[in-house]
């Protein structure tokens, strides 16, 4: 028996993977502490929650609109209209399953074999395997350290040809924490305006957590000219701490937002109706406990960064946003560990952080640009400084 060649042509997802290994370790009574996993240590707002008990007791337990509730559409309307300064209309609108759901739908429903999707790298892991598993043919264009991890107009001009159907832009971006400012968007915006047969995905998942007064932009926003082809995704998953709860949505042109409900109420159908319930409360409610814990968030990555830095052979840049830093490390590739294996990987290196400092990273490879690695910082300053001081000691035993 053989799965599909659609399927075949994906991975499962490296962070993931790396989230259930250390749950298994954890279980094992192993003292790993995991920095793989990509999502917020803190606990969903306690009025979104009573929002969602008391869903469950109005009995707002059955099947919604197979793309949101009215309620949610209004909701994610009046955020757009706040944060973005986009107007969009119900039908503009799509709730999904999360923001990986959202992904899935909108490029199932748009590609076919032969489209080219550019996707800058390093990447969230879900970008070029859902393209491949749509038909599709994921292009990349490299932005490293040394250009801040963000792409430039002139590289996203000598991407583009006539095949590409779709370009992500994903600010602050997973798995590099950097984020493009008004200006910078407005540039790569100069290019795409250029090439009308060319779709835009503006993955605005980590829009709010923003460090030292980055001001937040989106395309549709900053190139107004590019409001009708593009798709300004986001979700509740990252800013509400609500991971678990599976709510992504995203604002588009109404066919767009059309083709992807087709394929959701042939496949999941509506996303939960409790969440949903959820997420309206988490939009419409006070937004200032965000403010908390972003500030929190910022002295956990000066830390990180911090200290990742004092480590010999290691460069750890100072993301604008997110809650992951990517520091690279080409001069540790070569060295020999302790027990005499040289690494010539950064998928080695995690291997030795695992085995000898029991700390979890997931490996630059995972996200298109080696030899470095991603490490998710929403933990406590206390864990944090216990993996960033055992990472000190293994990488000083490199010889
Ligand atoms: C850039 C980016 N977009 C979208 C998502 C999807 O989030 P979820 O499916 O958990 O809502 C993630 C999650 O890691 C992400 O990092």
């Amino acid at each position: 028996m053989q799965t599909s060649a659609a399927l075949q042509r994906i991975q499962p997802s490296a962070t993931l993977a790396m989230t259930s290994r250390v749950f298994e370790l954890k279980r094992q009574g192993i003292d790993v502490i995991g920095l793989g996993a990509g999502e917020p240590d803190f606990d969903t707002p306690d009025f979104v929650k009573e929002a969602a008990i008391e869903a469950i007791r109005a009995g707002k337990t059955k099947y919604t609109n197979v793309d949101g509730t009215p309620e949610l559409k209004q909701a994610i309307v009046a955020k757009f209209a706040r944060d973005n300064g986009l107007t969009y209309a119900e039908n503009q609108i799509s709730v999904n399953s999360g923001g990986k759901h959202t992904l899935f739908n909108a490029f199932c429903a748009t590609i076919d074999a032969g489209d080219e999707v550019i996707v800058p790298a390093p990447y969230w892991v879900s970008y070029p395997d859902v393209v491949e598993f749509a038909g599709g043919t994921p292009v990349f264009i490299a932005a490293g350290a040394a250009q801040n991890y963000k792409i430039k107009p002139e590289q996203l001009e000598a991407a583009i040809t006539a095949r590409t159907k779709w370009v992500v832009l994903n600010s602050p971006s997973n798995p590099t924490g950097a984020a493009y400012s008004a200006a910078e968007l407005k540039a790569l915006g100069e290019v795409l305006e250029r090439h009308p047969h060319v779709l835009i995905y503006a993955d605005d998942m980590y829009e709010h957590i923003l460090y030292d007064g980055f001001e937040f932009a989106t395309i549709a926003q900053v190139c107004p000219s590019l409001y009708e082809r593009t798709l300004t995704a986001n979700g509740v998953s990252k800013a509400y701490a609500m991971t678990g709860w599976r709510i992504g949505y995203a604002g588009g042109p109404a066919w767009l937002i059309k083709a992807i409900g087709k394929l959701q109420s042939q496949s999941t159908s509506n996303p939960c109706s409790i969440s949903q319930a959820a997420s309206v409360a988490a939009l419409n409610g006070d937004q200032s406990f965000l403010k908390e814990r972003v500030a929190a968030f910022q002295g956990r990555r000066d830390l990180v960064v911090s200290m990742l830095n004092q480590v010999n052979g290691m460069t750890c840049p100072r993301p604008e946003g997110a809650f992951y830093v990517y520091p690279e490390f080409a001069a540790l590739i070569g060295k020999t560990t302790p027990k005499g294996q040289v690494i010539t990987t950064d998928e080695e290196m995690i291997a030795y952080l695992l085995d000898e400092a029991k700390v979890a990273a997931v490996h630059g490879a995972a996200f298109g640009l080696s030899p470095a690695m991603r490490i998710s910082y929403a933990t406590s300053e206390a864990l944090l400084t216990e993996a960033c001081t055992r990472i000190q000691t293994a990488c000083a035993a490199l010889r």
